[in-house]
């Protein structure tokens, strides 16, 4: 069953996560219910926060380049931490199931090492390039109270903020 997702402007979307103790049944089955809801919306990843639940969890599956009717690798991850990032960036247009239709373009590091614990409560560590280095930054910022809007000039993130608060007053108003 898919989850709802909490969309910006929300304070919940601004709080710090907190880490798990272990990824026990209870956080292995919000781990399925987070990738159920992200290939649902559809999107490329999801974090604890979006679905209102302040844990240090995520879910990530960019596809697959190659053979886009293939499902990709997902990934479920608690406690994810970023040990290395690379000095080159790379820059993509992001958007975020949180921030309904606005899209940015944002620089990050191209290539991270992570290390995080795995559904089955293992410690495992991923080196990632291009678009899933930059979907795992994206989702770990949402555990640090960080959108991707917080990476572009305030400008462009009033503007996205104003069309959302607007979209949010039209589906008030239809519903
Ligand atoms: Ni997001």
């Amino acid at each position: 069953m898919a989850l709802q997702i909490i969309t910006a402007p929300d304070p919940r979307l601004k709080l710090i996560a907190k880490p798990v103790d272990r990824v026990s049944e209870d956080i292995e089955h919000l781990m399925r219910q987070m990738a159920d809801t992200m290939y649902a919306a559809p999107g490329i990843g999801l974090a604890a926060p979006q679905v209102g639940q302040p844990l240090q969890v995520i879910v990530v599956d960019v596809g697959n380049d190659d053979n886009p009717d293939q499902p990709g690798q997902l990934y479920m991850m608690a406690n994810p931490i970023i040990e290395w990032v690379s000095d080159d960036t790379c820059s993509y247009k992001e958007g975020c199931l949180s921030l309904p239709d606005q899209y940015a373009d944002v620089e990050r590091p191209a290539h991270v090492k992570v290390r995080y614990v795995s559904e089955q409560n293992q410690e495992k560590t991923l080196t990632a390039g291009g678009l899933l280095a930059t979907c795992i930054q994206h989702e770990i910022d949402h555990l640090n109270g960080l959108l991707f809007v917080d990476h572009i000039s305030q400008l462009r993130r009033n503007m996205i903020y104003r069309r959302l608060l607007k979209q949010r007053r039209l589906d008030t108003t239809a519903n």
